[in-house]
């Protein structure tokens, strides 16, 4: 479905100001009357009458002190008389272009011209208009009235302000063709331009809809002379004086919808209408305006000049006569009039006055034909605010015009850009905002960057300083809060660049100082192994990384530091070093760790078996790693089950080996093995047979050596019989001789017992000791 909207709909410029004035004066005094209904539309008299404002026709049942509004359409001169006389306070709501009219014909008929007013003769204005010809005057409601016309010699010709305009041509055709020469005739189309405009819209509008919605009173003329006007052109044309009137079944999807509205229709029913129709499906809404240019943005306001024009007749009579004095120069009234007009165009700051508040957007009166409205978003910096919270009728507000004309007919408005302009002022007045840090909300983005909102300035923040790091989709970024300094002002053209970058890396500087501020030679950390060199590992401990020097890893030996830290691990270390200008630290993971001598006594208990590697072999033993930093050593005693010569006989440097530790002294770093305990203790049979083959030796020993004795026992008879039948020998050569044969005999006992008897383990503990001295061993 598509809707074509008049631009001119609704409330004109004169209509509207007579309706606020007698609120404002409802609301000031309490009860207000006007002289006659001050808008042709039920609903909006009722409104007003509930505010206090109350319609009569005459000023009969009017005391004293009563305040009455002269209403858009004007009064003719005898009402201001009356009201002087009892003493009514008078505000005059005439509209300036009926005003105009008035003084025309005051002026045409003080000059003696007859005046002629193409109009309805009973309508208000028009009345008014007859009045103030002093009763010279003549009503034409069509051009056949023009032959009633009495002989006139010269005579000026205006027009209800609501006439169609051919209906006014038609009537000057009539009196041109009826007088001919013969009549001096002035004429002066005093069509109210905005009647003109909304009647050519309709024309336009009816001939393209397949439907039209005229939207206003019946009894409001020139919302019947818009009926009148779509008829013509369209046969579905429906005059809708209340909302509840429309009837949505009626309208189908392929319609083309045209809505027009009368000068006394209130914005709200049009908003209204539009709203319950925008709601069908596909709906589309379009605004036409009259092909013949109006003045496009040359407005009435009602400025204070207005008012005092439009008011100057009221209060006393006196007031009046002075007023007409004023009056009767009536280019100074079109001076003051042309007072009224302004323009407005985008970007213009207007003050004006609440009207209303509907679904949190603020409808504004900004003195233009068209009511204001400042949508959600323009209406503050903060999205939380809500706007019933920081406005209520009545109230005056500074907005700028975004847009005159937003299609609908309304002037767009911002409060927002408002409060930005002081604030970008109140910016501008601070000192060293470079310094600052501003709290902002990422807006959009664009290109290059992103747009930030700092307290309604548009601040923008190239994509390189949005993060410390890259950003991939700066659209995350957008409703985010941010933290931005200003890195540029251009204060001519009002644009900010700024960064959070610089904002989270002096942050991080300060984290980092405060860091290392905080390191303590000595302290314990706990930290995360970041990267690992040959030289060492790199662990982060809170921001900063210090290194873990490959000597420091472990108490032992270490060939790589792989071989002690994985990349992730999580582990305690002892800072060693703190060089705050080099920004490096020194860390030590050995040193908090136990000395692994300190548990050896534990580890490796005296008479336990043991694993190890022979890792070094000398002339007295073999040298076993227990592990990379505990070795213990086998005395050439202790490899083999069997005596060896030497060690490399039983033994090689890499061999695996299973020992029984015999002692073990911490202090010392000593360790001493048996290998050869170890064999016998896991093998019982080889223990044995080894305890048997000891046996057998022992036997054979005992043997020998009895049969020794039984040898000396009979060389000691033989010998005893030999001295007494020889002389006894010289002492020196029988002990020569014993001792050459005892020192035979413990030659051959030595070796019968170097085969058979090993050294007792204490004697090859006790020389340990010498023979660990000198050597070098890793702590
Ligand atoms: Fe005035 Fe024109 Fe309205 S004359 S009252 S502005 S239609």
């Amino acid at each position: 479905m598509k809707i074509y909207l008049a631009k001119n709909s609704g409330f004109c410029f004169g209509v509207r100001h007579a309706v606020e004035m007698a609120e404002a004066c409802a609301a000031e005094c309490g009860t207000v009357y006007t002289y006659g209904n001050i808008i042709h539309n039920e609903s909006v008299i009722a409104e007003l009458a509930d505010k206090g404002v109350h319609s009569v026709e005459n000023l009969d049942s009017l005391h004293a002190g009563d305040t009455l509004i002269i209403r858009a359409h004007g009064a003719p001169p005898s009402v201001y008389e009356q009201s002087e006389q009892k003493g009514i306070r008078l505000i005059d709501a005439t509209c300036p272009y009926v005003k105009r009219i008035h003084k025309i014909v005051e002026q045409a008929t003080q000059e003696g011209n007859t005046v002629l007013i193409a109009g309805k003769a009973n309508h208000p204005e028009v009345i008014g208009i007859r009045g103030w010809a002093g009763g010279r005057a003549y009503v034409l409601e069509a051009e056949a009235d023009v032959a009633s016309l009495p002989e006139i010699g010269k005579a000026v010709l205006v027009a209800q302000t609501t006439l169609p305009e051919e209906t006014f041509y038609a009537i000057e055709r009539a009196i041109q063709a009826r007088f001919e020469n013969a009549l001096q005739l002035q004429i002066r189309n005093t069509i109210c331009d905005t009647t003109r405009d909304r009647q050519r819209e309709a024309e336009e509008i009816s001939r393209r809809s397949t439907r039209m919605l005229v939207l206003g009173s019946k009894s409001s003329a020139n919302t019947q002379k818009l009926v009148e006007i779509c008829k013509k052109h369209c046969k579905n044309t429906e005059n809708i004086d209340s909302i509840d009137k429309l009837l949505l079944d009626k309208l189908l999807s392929d319609d083309i919808i045209g809505i027009v509205a009368g000068a006394s229709t209130p914005d709200r029913m049009i908003r209204e209408v539009l709203q319950v129709m925008s709601e069908q499906e596909k709906t589309t809404i379009e605004t036409i305006e009259a092909e013949a240019p109006a003045e496009e943005v040359v407005v009435p306001q009602v400025t204070e000049e207005v008012v005092a024009a439009v008011e100057a007749p009221k209060a006393t009579v006196t007031e009046k006569e002075e007023s007409s004095a004023d009056h009767e120069d009536s280019s100074d009234f079109a001076s003051a009039f042309e007072k009224t007009m302004t323009r407005i165009h985008n970007g213009q700051v207007l003050e004006g006055t609440v009207i209303s508040i509907v679904d949190g957007e603020v409808f504004v009166n900004v003195g233009y034909k068209s009511d204001g409205v400042i949508p959600m978003g323009e209406l503050s910096s903060d999205s939380d605010v809500k706007a019933e919270d920081l406005f209520k009728e009545g109230d005056t507000i500074e907005v700028e015009v975004t847009k005159v004309n937003d299609g609908d007919g309304n002037v767009l408005l911002s409060r927002k850009n408002v409060e930005s302009k002081k604030l970008w002022d109140e910016l501008l007045s601070q000192e060293n905002i470079e310094e600052k840090i501003f709290e902002a909300v990422g807006k959009e983005v664009v290109k290059g960057g992103m747009i930030a909102d700092i307290s309604g300035i548009r601040a923008f923040v190239p994509a390189s300083q949005v993060s410390t790091k890259y950003i991939e989709n700066l659209s995350e970024f957008v409703g985010k809060p941010m933290r931005l300094k200003v890195l540029e002002v251009d204060r001519q053209r009002k644009r900010i660049v700024a960064s959070q970058k610089q904002v989270l890396l002096a942050e991080q500087a300060a984290e980092k100082h405060a860091k290392w501020e905080q390191l303590v030679v000595g302290s314990k950390v706990n930290g995360v192994v970041r990267r690992i060199a040959d030289f060492g590992a790199f662990v982060d401990i809170g921001g900063i990384d210090g290194l873990v020097h490959v000597t420091d890893a472990a108490w032992g030996r270490v060939k790589h530091p792989s071989d002690v830290f994985a990349i992730g691990q999580e582990i305690e270390v002892l800072i060693l070093n703190v060089d705050v200008e080099k920004e490096r630290v020194s860390l030590g993971y050995k040193q908090l760790q136990p000395k692994p001598w300190m548990l050896a006594g534990e580890k490796y208990a005296v008479g336990s078996i043991v694993e190890g590697k022979v890792v070094r072999i000398v002339p007295f033993g073999a040298f076993v790693a227990l592990e990379s930093t505990i070795d213990g050593l086998i005395h050439i005693s202790q490899v083999s089950v069997h005596r060896i010569a030497k060690v490399e006989d039983e033994l090689k440097v890499g061999d695996v080996v299973r020992c029984k530790v015999l002692e073990v002294s911490p202090e010392a770093k000593r360790i001493s093995l048996s290998r050869k305990e170890a064999l016998l203790e896991e093998d019982p049979a080889l223990a044995e047979q080894i305890a048997a083959e000891r046996a057998e030796r022992d036997r054979q020993y005992a043997e020998r050596q009895e049969q020794r004795q039984q040898q000396r026992d009979g060389q000691q008879s033989q010998q005893s019989q030999t001295r007494t039948e020889r002389p006894e020998r010289a002492p020196r050569s029988s002990n020569s001789d014993r001792s050459s044969r005892d020192s035979g005999d413990r030659r051959r006992r030595n070796n019968e017992d170097g085969d058979y008897e090993l050294p007792p383990v204490q004697e090859a503990k006790t020389s340990l000791a010498s023979l660990f001295e000198g050597l070098k061993v890793d702590e």
